[in-house]
């Protein structure tokens, strides 16, 4: 697959996040890494990890100026997912405005969620990030990949086989 891992920083800890989990999947995929300033059109593109720091509850100017100058359709087809670094753990919300709003536009650029949005939390407010943190990134890209995979499989197999037996048998 043709991987990008897209992010803004301001402080460090999300790039640090960002090249491991490039670093994990590149072992088996093509992955490009890159903040979000140097965001050009994917071409070819299969899936897009986007992460940005959670700062007040403010918007990611760099990914979303990058999102607004995208033409449109510029994201058919590609799979996309989205995670945030922060110290503060959501208590009644789940997600965040932030992220509900970029997935919008994702979504509105052809963009196909894979997965629900991931936070990942430092040990004080400026960092540092855990190594069983990032051990848990890396484990939730490895099951967007296996995902993706079987997805890839299940899309290749003959019409006229059941492709639901794969689906019900892995869910048991
Ligand atoms: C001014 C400022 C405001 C922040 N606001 C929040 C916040 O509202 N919620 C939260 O969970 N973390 C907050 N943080 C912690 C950041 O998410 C954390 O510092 C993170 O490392 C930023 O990502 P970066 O290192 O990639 O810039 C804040 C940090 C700073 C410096």
């Amino acid at each position: 697959m043709h991987i990008w891992v897209l992010y803004e920083t301001r402080l460090g800890n999300t790039a640090y996040v960002a090249k491991a989990i490039a670093s994990a999947l590149s072992t088996s995929n093509r992955v490009q890494l890159m903040e979000a300033q140097n965001a050009v059109m994917p071409s070819h593109v299969d899936i897009i990890f986007i992460g940005y720091p959670s700062h007040r509850g403010r918007s990611p100017e760099a990914i979303l100026s990058w999102l607004t100058k995208l033409p449109y359709n510029a994201l058919k087809g590609i799979w996309f997912t989205t995670f945030d670094i922060r110290y503060r753990r959501f208590r009644l919300f789940p997600r965040s405005g932030v992220s509900k709003h970029m997935i919008k536009l994702l979504q509105q650029l052809g963009g196909k969620k894979v997965s629900a949005h991931k936070s990942f939390y430092l040990l004080g407010k400026g960092g540092p990030i855990s190594d069983a943190e990032i051990r848990r990134s890396v484990r939730w890209v490895h099951s967007i990949e296996q995902l993706l995979s079987l997805m890839s499989t299940v899309d290749a197999l003959p019409d006229n086989h059941d492709k639901s037996v794969m689906f019900s048998h892995s869910s048991q």
